[in-house]
């Protein structure tokens, strides 16, 4: 059973989410599908799936629980309306909001706290990766957004260089850092960067990727069914 979520960004609207739910809802597989859609989304997604195995996560909250923050989202809010699981620190929260590690400690906790189960993002930019720097940067990362965070999480590690690009990593780079996070942290590690319906076996067969976080590729019913069905 390998995880597959799926991370929707500032795409797809209510109806647009439900009728996507109703073309894979059937998809016959033995993995665990998670559905990350905008936040005016999740109510009508969690509806539609209602009657599945599907499990449905937000792609990112505050960590207070009330208050000033115009146009933030809390975890107990999330929690009201039926997520489980939460994307944090995704590099382009990272990126265009300046979201930092210490913040995405904060909220790890805050998550946890509320019974919601963290998607951690961490991954190195390519120049970090040219200078030989890919593991200090996912050591600073842990050390910092998972300082004294207990282990129901799950880590995505997502190489900036390969989001969105249409540049996968290959899986024997994911494995070298899958081996290296392991080591740090106890958890499922998953990766995510440019995952479509045929490079996903390749990394689903390895025992140590414990699953893929899909960007693009998830937008599609047929693309995001050809990652569900892998063994
Ligand atoms: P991508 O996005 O699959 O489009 O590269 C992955 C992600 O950002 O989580």
């Amino acid at each position: 059973m390998k995880l597959i979520i799926a991370n929707w960004k500032m795409n797809k609207t209510p109806q647009e989410s439900v009728d996507f739910i109703d073309e894979i809802k059937d998809v016959k597989n033995s993995n665990k599908t998670i559905i990350c859609p905008p936040f005016v989304s999740i109510s009508y997604v969690l509806e539609a799936i209602k009657d599945t195995k599907i499990l449905l996560g937000a792609q990112n909250m505050h960590n207070e629980l009330k208050g000033a923050f115009t146009g933030e989202i809390s975890p107990t809010m999330l929690k009201s309306i039926g997520c489980k699981y939460v994307i944090l620190g995704h590099s382009e929260r990272r990126r265009h909001f300046n979201e930092t590690d210490d913040f995405i400690n904060l909220k790890i906790k805050s998550a946890q706290k509320n019974g919601l189960i963290p998607i951690v993002c961490l991954g190195e930019t390519l120049e970090e990766r040219n200078n030989n720097k890919t593991k200090d940067v996912i050591k600073k990362q842990i050390n910092t957004c998972l300082k004294d965070v207990d282990k129901n999480i799950i880590i995505a590690y997502e190489p900036i260089w390969a989001i969105g690009t249409g540049k996968q990593a290959s899986p024997e780079q994911v494995v070298e850092v899958h081996n290296l996070i392991k080591g740090l942290f106890d958890a499922p590690v998953v990766y995510g960067g440019s995952v479509n319906g045929s490079s996903a076996k390749g990394y689903l067969e390895k025992e140590v990727i414990d699953g893929v976080l899909v960007g693009g590729a998830s937008l599609d019913p047929k693309s995001f069914s050809e990652i569900m069905k892998q063994p």
